[in-house]
This record gives C-alpha cells, structure tokens and sequence, in this order.
C-alpha cells in the first residue's frame, strides 16, 4: 500500500528526551511532541522580503483611484505563503456542510493551506476537528469523507476514536512509560453556523466548551449575520449536491470576479442578466462581509425567473466564501487555494424544502447554475493566463 505521509506537519520524533536526557526511539513519539506548520515556520523566514511586496500596493487609495494589486499578489510563491500565514491561519474558515456530518460517525477530511484536518461528529452527536495525522508517525489518518466506527491509520494500525482518543496502539506491550493518554488526536477549534463548518487554526488548544455560538457569529460575519439570517440563509434548506471545479488561477481571481457581479453579468453571463433587474443592483459593506443585492425581472424568461425569484442575495465573506440566496436557492462558493496559480472551487446546492423532490426544475436549475460557472471558470483561467506585469484598471468600479 502506498503510504502518503503528511509531510506538512512536523513530529519531532527523533529528539531529546527532556526527563531522561536520552534519545527516543524514531519510531515512537514523544508526548510532548507538537504538531507544527512547517509551511508557517519556512514562511516566517520569507516574511521580511514578502512584506515588501505588500507595501507595493496602498489600502487607502480612494477607491475613485484604485488600481488592482500587482501582479505578485497574484503569482507570487512566498507572497502566497504570506496569506497562509496572514489570512487562512487566523480567524474563522469554512471548510464544509453540516450535511457532511449529519450523523454521528461522519467524517469528512480536507487541507486548509498546509493544514490536514478531519471533521467528524461523535457518538454523542458533538462536532468535532482534529489534525488528521496520526500520533505515531505521521502518517495521514483518514481519507475522503463518509462513515466510520473509528478511524485506523492505514500504516501501524494505530485506532483512534470519533473523541480523538487513542483506543489501541499495535504492538507497544514491551514499551516504558507509553500511556494512551498522552497520545490522542490533536483538536482543532471547531464551529457550525447555520449548515456551515468552520475551522479556526488560531484557536485550536481552546477546549470545546469555549466555543460559544453568539461569538462565532460575530467573529466571522460581524453585524451582517442577522441580515443573512433573516434572508433566508439558514439550515431549513435541504442539501442538494456538490459540484467541485479546480481551476488553474489565483484563488483571488475567482474572488475578484465575484466581487465585480454587477459589472460582468450584463456581457458574461447574459442569460443570468435577463433573470435580474440589474438597475436594482445595490452593494452593502459590513466588517467583513459585501452584500450585492438585486430584484429578480419581470421579464418572460420563465426558466431563470423560477431559479432566480423575486430577490437575489449575493454575500462575499472575507476571504473566500459566497454565500449566493435566490428564489428557493442558495448555493455557497467556498474557493480553497491550492497554490500561487491553482485553486479549488466548491459549490454547495440548498433549496427550499418544498421542492426538493422536483427533479425537473433541480435539474434545469442546476445546468443554468452550471453555465454561469463555465463562463466564469473560462474568464478566470484568460485572466490567469494573461499574468503580466501589465497595472490594471481591475474591478472596482461600482455598479
Ligand atoms: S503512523 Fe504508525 S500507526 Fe500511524
């Protein structure tokens, strides 16, 4: 079996023993050891060339003067090390649906930078995250997404449970001093709102219990979480499906394109454009969340009337997540960045409940959602392949 270990994450199972003054054994962690980003530590030694890259573009330039950033925000190695560090490591990130963990014993693993983690629920019905990597050797623990009664590390056979506790260690009767104890999963700071799953890395030593919900709403969406939630955005939607689009550009790029809505759809997305009133269109800003906003048309284009409703909601949270209500619709964007030139697009389908069983319309909603996305992908991938040094206008005109 190929053994594809989590080189990202740092064991230290060869080092001093600080109570014994002796080397441990390789193959056997110590518990004291600590789970470190090695991505985190390798970029903190870039970070003072990187930073000057940041100064290369002004925050307060007015928006009637702004340009885009440079092209090294966008291409860029260490720069993109940089928003790791910066941006995907510190505060809240969605990483899922709760309708991945619907019952206990579901699983679902993902990687947020360098970061492998696997989410579950516990037999007590409790969310829970940890590193998905195993305390042995580090070795990737679980793979996929599904259900399990717990999860064996395809290497040693080490067996953890749904609580990230340590059930068996193969083969370590003739071991001094091993407690199982001292050698459960790492937990990571974990959250729900509404049918999202978010993960905060910053946090991850706090204990369940202090994560309180009223916090997490406010840390992540700031005063626009009750404007979302009493528009709809909310887990009395049933979950449709996912489509996963991996798209060769910066993940910024997708997000630029998102923020320039009401600019691109009327030439890009003409079909989308006769569904709305683009007249309508209104932008609000919050902390860290954009709410463009627009009233359906009255126009006779019944396929995109039905999707699309009478209002549509299109929220921007900082820094990667969409979360797109229309008619009985919603529909989350959730653009995971896989390099300086690569990222991931994952788009989760809810729809009101009432209609979940109407094939039909699902279906010829999903492939007018699905031609807007192809567009978009396509405008996406020119402006990746167009990378230049050449300063443009960019995407800050307001509509
Ligand atoms: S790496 Fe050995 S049991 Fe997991």
């Amino acid at each position: 079996m190929q053994m594809q270990m989590a080189m990202n994450i740092q064991l230290t199972p060869f080092i001093s023993n600080p109570r014994q003054g002796q080397l441990l054994n390789l193959n056997f962690p110590n518990k004291h050891s600590t789970l470190t980003c090695c991505a985190i530590r390798n970029s903190d030694l870039k970070l003072s060339q990187t930073q000057r890259l940041v100064h290369h573009f002004n925050p307060k330039t007015p928006i009637e003067e702004a340009v885009t950033p440079p092209t090294s925000w966008y291409t860029h190695p260490s720069f993109f090390h940089l928003e790791l560090d910066r941006v995907f490591y510190r505060g809240w990130q969605v990483v899922g649906s709760t309708e991945q963990i619907k019952d206990p014993r579901d699983y679902f693993t993902g990687r947020l930078g360098d970061v492998e983690y696997v989410v579950c629920r516990d037999d007590s019905g409790i969310v829970r995250a940890f590193h998905n990597v195993c305390r042995h050797h580090a070795s990737l623990l679980a793979y996929g997404s599904g259900k399990k009664s717990c999860f064996v590390c395809p290497y040693h056979g080490w067996t953890y449970g749904f609580n990230g506790a340590l059930l068996k260690a193969t083969r370590i009767s003739g071991m001094r001093n091993f407690n199982v104890n001292d050698f459960g999963l790492l937990p990571m700071k974990v959250a729900t709102w509404g049918p999202f799953v978010l993960l905060n890395l910053e946090k991850e030593n706090l204990s369940k219990k202090e994560v309180d919900s009223h916090n997490v709403s406010k840390e992540w969406l700031g005063s626009s979480s009750e404007i979302l939630s009493t528009n709809g955005v909310d887990s009395s939607l049933s979950y449709v499906c996912r489509r996963e689009y991996t798209i060769e550009c910066n993940w910024k790029v997708f997000c630029d394109n998102y923020l320039d809505g009401g600019y691109h759809v009327p030439y890009a997305h003409k079909g989308l454009a006769s569904g709305l009133k683009l007249d309508s269109y209104s932008i609000t800003m919050f902390e860290r969340v954009s709410i463009q906003s627009c009233e359906g048309s009255s126009e006779k284009n019944k396929g995109n009337y039905d999707r699309l409703g009478r209002k549509a909601i299109y929220a921007f949270v900082y820094p990667n997540f969409m979360i797109n209500r229309y008619g009985p619709w919603m529909d989350t964007n959730l653009v995971v960045p896989l390099g300086p030139n690569k990222c991931q697009v994952i788009f989760d389908y809810y729809l009101e409940h009432s209609l979940k069983d109407d094939k039909d319309f699902i279906e010829k909603s999903l492939q007018d959602s699905e031609k807007v996305q192809v567009k978009s992908i396509g405008f996406t991938g020119l402006i990746k392949s167009s990378s230049c040094n050449i300063p443009t206008f960019g995407c800050c005109m307001s509509r």
